[in-house]
This record gives C-alpha cells, structure tokens and sequence, in this order.
C-alpha cells in the first residue's frame, strides 16, 4: 500500500511512529527503523516511556496504519531496530498536488491518498491498489520544494495527462533551484501562527467516575446494553469465545462510540457510568492495569490561533496514549462536534478545516487499551468521515414518563420521605422536560436553598409530591423548544439520523412548531427570524411524545406554550448549549 521500495535516506520520511521519549535519545524528529531486513525512515512522535530498553523497541509502536504494509506486515515476533540519529525535516500538509497517474483509476486513488494521509514523494511512487500495484507520479506539490509531503482531504489533487507532465518535468529542469528550499514545516501560513515548537498546555487530570448505571442512570436500556457489548469484547476471553463461535466480524470491536441526542438527556452522565462500569464490573483492570477516565469538553480545546486548538487536541491523545500505556484509558470527548465540524461546509475557515483533519488523524491511531467516546447535541453539523472513525452510534433519546418518573426517584433516593412520594405522577407531569431540567433546575441550588433555609428557620419542609409538582409546574420546559429552535432549519441534515429527526419532527409537533427554513407567515410579520421559536397556540397538549399516547401534563406545558423568547442557543438548564 506504500512505496514499497524503501524511501532513501534523504526522502525521508515515511509516516509517523510514537516512541517512548527516553528510546529516543536525543529529541530527534526523526528516526531510521529497521525491521524484517527493510529500513524506512520515520517521523517520530515522542511520548513518555519507561525506561530505555537498548535499541531495540519491541513491537509495542504506534504507527500510522500504512506502516505495516510498508513493512510487509508486523512480525510481532521480531523487534524493531531504532536509529535515532537520522536528520530532521518535518513533514508538511500538501495545498495542492498534480498527479500522473497513468492507467490506473484517479478515484481510486485520490480517495486513497487523501484515506491514509499518505506522505507524498516527488517521484514515481507504488501502491497497491486491490491486488496488483499501480504506479503514480507526483508532478508538481504546492508548497514545493519539499521531498516529503502530506497529502490530506483538504489538499487539491489534480490528474494530469502523460502530455503534462512531460511539460511540467521540462520547465522543472529549467528552473533553476535557488535557495534549496525550506526544511522546516510551516510554511508561508496566513493569520495568526503558533510558532511550530512552542509548547502546548492542557491541564487535563483523570477523574475518578462517581456516577453509575445501576444507581444513576434512568431508563436508556439499548444504551446500557451497547455499553456493556463494547466493554465485554476488551475481555480477552469473551473476544476469543466470540470469535471462535461467530467469526472475527463479530469480534472485532468498534474502540470508539459517539452518544448523540438532544441536551441534558444524559450524554455526559453516561459517558461516566461507562467508564465507572469499565472500572468496577468488567475484567479491564485485570487484564490491561488501571482505567482512568480523562473528559475534555470541545470548546476548552478551542483557541483562536490557528494550529493551536490542533496542537491541544494531539496533547489530548499523547495524555490518553500515556494512560493507554499503563493501563486503559476512557478518554471522553464532550461537544465533540466542535472538533470535528464537516469539511464540507463553506462557512468554514481553513483552520477549522485542517483541526477535522488533526481530530481524525488523531483517530487513526487509537491503540487497543483506549476507549473514545464523543458526545454530540449536534451530530449532522459533524463530518461524515468521523462516523467512520466512531462505528458505534448511539442515540440518547429524551426519555418518557415512566422513565422521568425514575429520573425522579434517583434524584429523591435521599430524602427520608423517599418511600411517600408519588413519582409516578412526577413522571406524568415532566413529559416534555428534560432530565437536566429536574435534575439541575427544579431540584437544583434553589430547591437546597430552600431546604437549608427551613431548617433554619425550625421549620424544615416535607418535599411530598404536591410540593414537587407546584415545584415543577413553576419551571417551564425550556431546553427542547429552544433545541427545536437551532435545528429547525437543518431537517435535511437530519436525515443520516433517523432517530433524531423523528425526535426532533416529534417534538416540534407537540411544541406546534414549524419545520424547515421558510418562515410561517406569522413569523415574517412578527419578524422573528434567527432562529427564535414562536410558540403557536392551540396545538398545545395534542399528539403524545415520541407516539406516546400520555397527554401532556399539566400546568407545565401551558405555561410553556405562550410566545418563547428565549434565544435559539442558550440552555436555561446549566447544560449544553446547543
Ligand atoms: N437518563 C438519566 N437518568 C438520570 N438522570 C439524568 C439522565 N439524563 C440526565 N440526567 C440528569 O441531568 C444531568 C445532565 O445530564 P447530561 O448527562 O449532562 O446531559 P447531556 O450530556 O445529554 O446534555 C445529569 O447530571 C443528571 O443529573
Ligand atoms: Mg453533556
């Protein structure tokens, strides 16, 4: 699949591999590996490791996936061979490239090249196409000058006739080659730069899991179900057995799942339980060492350099890989979609462009022991290529009012009146609220002020259902109408997610809101454009949730449905923006 030549020295390198920093000696970028009597040169990302080991690594490398074919294959049986002392370049993003690629199909293999990040060389190259090999010539490489380049989903590949290139190699020689070109990455880049070795913080600590499915989690059985089919398939035993029975298919794990829905359903909180369920009931610990659970939430990654929110996303994996070494690592991904926005679309910067990249390159080299969960409110802005880097796709749907009803309990377990209250009724009157609404708004800072304060006063209240439901009925239901709102206009990107748009149509259909880009009529005279949701009478309390046959409950829908002026994008929950 790679130049199956080796690369000669000075066209180094090949691809990227992670060595343990104290293997490497000497910070050097790049390093020569030898193995199975084939050397090829390598971009190294250095990690910390224990301590050196000779020069001889073991098979414990990282490398980018087309290492292994340039090697013939992995022979876990034989080690590699490191030279740390190979000269430095760094490898740079191809703009554009012009191609000759002979007979063979150009589809083929521009969506191979752009698939692997393949490392250009401006020289006929070898790759394996099916089963025979094809040949191709890089013609011309923007920024030129380079001997290595990185071809990417952004770079723009141009097929070339025989005739041109026989054109473009004569104007080549021409030329003369003043100055010798540039050795370091970088490049003429516009806007604001992070020099290319400045370091990159991200203070990012483990945190132990405190919430559980058993004990904190209502409802979502499919979820707890693919939870648990995930982890099971880490146990050595249980992959065998299932390999042996079913065939490698079945066995073969996705090692990435992305939980999507509307805010404040559960996302974050399952996302902890499954690594607390790694932790406390499945054979992980003993079969990899430790788990540890790191959370990163989208938009603290986010900065306004360009290269740098790039920078901190691949401190992020090094951190999960350090983990990953020693043991098994949840690594969990909140507003994931803020990482990964589609390529595709046109409002995008080019910064935000080349962080997809990063995010999924990233993704491309997730070792055995480290489990990546994304979570998103917002899956169809993301870009289609991540739903293959994450093959397990879960919806969290809002749950109903049996499941409301246990929300209610798990958040009441603790009072001593526990066992009087009606929460059957709870669960009838908060269809259309969202967990997070109970959880956090109802029974939040207020709701403990309050206790505390009667207390105080010697005149502590008994929280009995009809204090809860007055409770409630005093909130509005917020956070779907204004999740309604910010999609309103994307039913079409809805599309690739079927659960959700029924959610979403059915919703908006319990809310009488209008679907699509075109406003209502009433909506261009009232001049509520962006977005915000106007609430039309009369469709109050018809057609159930998600076809439930339940009518909504009382005195929190009518409240709700007068004119919403809240903004599209605010939660008044505390939970997600959406
Ligand atoms: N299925 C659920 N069962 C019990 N509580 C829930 C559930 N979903 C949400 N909650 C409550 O709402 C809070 C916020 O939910 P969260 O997981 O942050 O939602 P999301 O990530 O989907 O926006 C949780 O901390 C929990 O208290
Ligand atoms: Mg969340």
């Amino acid at each position: 699949m790679l130049n199956l030549t080796p690369i000669l020295r000075q066209d180094q390198p090949t691809s990227h591999v992670k060595i343990g920093e104290s293997k490497l000696g000497n910070a050097s970028d790049v390093v020569e590996i030898r193995h199975k009597n084939r050397s090829a040169h390598f971009l190294v990302k250095p990690v910390d490791d224990g301590p050196l080991a000779g020069e001889t690594i073991g098979n414990k490398v990282r490398m980018h996936r087309n290492v292994a074919e340039l090697f013939g294959g992995i022979d876990s049986s034989r080690d590699f061979r490191v030279d740390p002392n190979a000269s430095v370049h760094d490898v740079v993003e191809c703009d554009a490239v012009k191609i000759h690629a002979g007979g063979n199909g150009p589809e083929k293999l521009e969506s191979f090249l752009r698939s692997t990040n393949y490392l250009l060389h401006p020289f006929e190259e070898v790759v394996k196409q099916g089963d025979s090999l094809a040949t191709f010539t890089a013609a011309t490489v923007e920024p030129a000058g380079y001997t290595t380049v990185r071809v990417t989903a952004d770079t723009d590949i141009e097929f070339i006739g025989a005739g041109e290139l026989r054109e473009l190699k004569a104007t080549e020689s021409s030329r003369s080659r003043g100055g010798g070109g540039p050795t370091h990455g970088g490049g003429p880049g516009g806007g604001q730069q992070v020099a290319e070795d400045e370091a990159v913080e991200v203070n990012l600590e483990p945190k132990k899991p405190t919430v559980s499915f058993e004990e904190d989690v209502a409802g979502l059985p499919e979820v707890k179900q693919t939870a648990r089919m995930l982890l099971a398939l880490f146990d050595a035993e249980t992959r065998n057995e299932v390999e042996r029975r079913y065939g490698q298919a079945f066995a073969s794990r996705g090692s990435s799942m992305m939980l999507y829905g509307p805010p404040g359903c559960g996302k974050t909180l399952v996302s902890e339980a499954i690594a607390h369920e790694a932790m406390y009931n499945t054979s992980i610990e003993d079969n990899y060492g430790p788990v540890k659970f790191l959370e990163v939430r989208g938009s603290d990654i986010l900065s306004k350099y360009s290269g740098e929110s790039e920078k901190r996303v691949s401190a992020v994996f090094e951190k999960a890989h350090g983990i990953a070494q020693e043991g098994f690592c949840v690594l969990f991904f909140d507003e994931v979609e803020t990482l990964i926005p589609d390529r595709g679309d046109d409002s995008l910067q080019r910064h935000e462009r080349s962080l997809t990249n990063a995010f999924l390159q990233e993704m491309n080299d997730v070792e055995d022991n480290l489990l990546v969960i994304g979570a998103t409110n917002m899956p169809f802005t993301i870009d289609p290529a991540a739903t293959r880097r994450f093959p397990i796709q879960q919806f969290i749907p809002q749950p109903d009012e049996t499941v409301m009803a246990e929300v209610w309990r798990k958040q009441l377990d603790s009072l001593s009146t526990a066992n009087e209250i009606d929460y059957e009724r709870l669960g009838e009157a908060s269809v259309g609220y969202t967990p997070a609404e109970v959880a956090d708004r109802i029974l939040g800072s207020e709701f403990q002020r309050e206790l505390v304060e009667s207390v105080i006063d010697g005149d502590p209240i008994v929280p009995d259902t009809d204090y809860l439901l007055e409770k409630l009925a005093a909130s509005e239901p917020k956070t779907v109408r204004q999740y309604v709102a910010s999609v309103r206009e994307k039913t079409d990107d809805l599309e690739g997610y079927p659960e959700m748009q029924r959610y979403v149509e059915a919703q908006a259909d319990r809310l009488g809101m209008r679907l699509g880009t075109e406003p209502s009529a009433l909506e261009s005279l009232l001049g509520a454009g962006g977005g915000d949701a106007v609430g039309d009478d009369g469709a109050a309390g018809e057609g159930g949730q998600n076809g439930d046959a339940a009518p909504d409950g009382g005195a929190g829908d009518a409240a709700a449905d007068g004119p919403a002026g809240d903004g599209a994008t605010g939660d008044g929950a505390g939970g997600d923006a959406v």
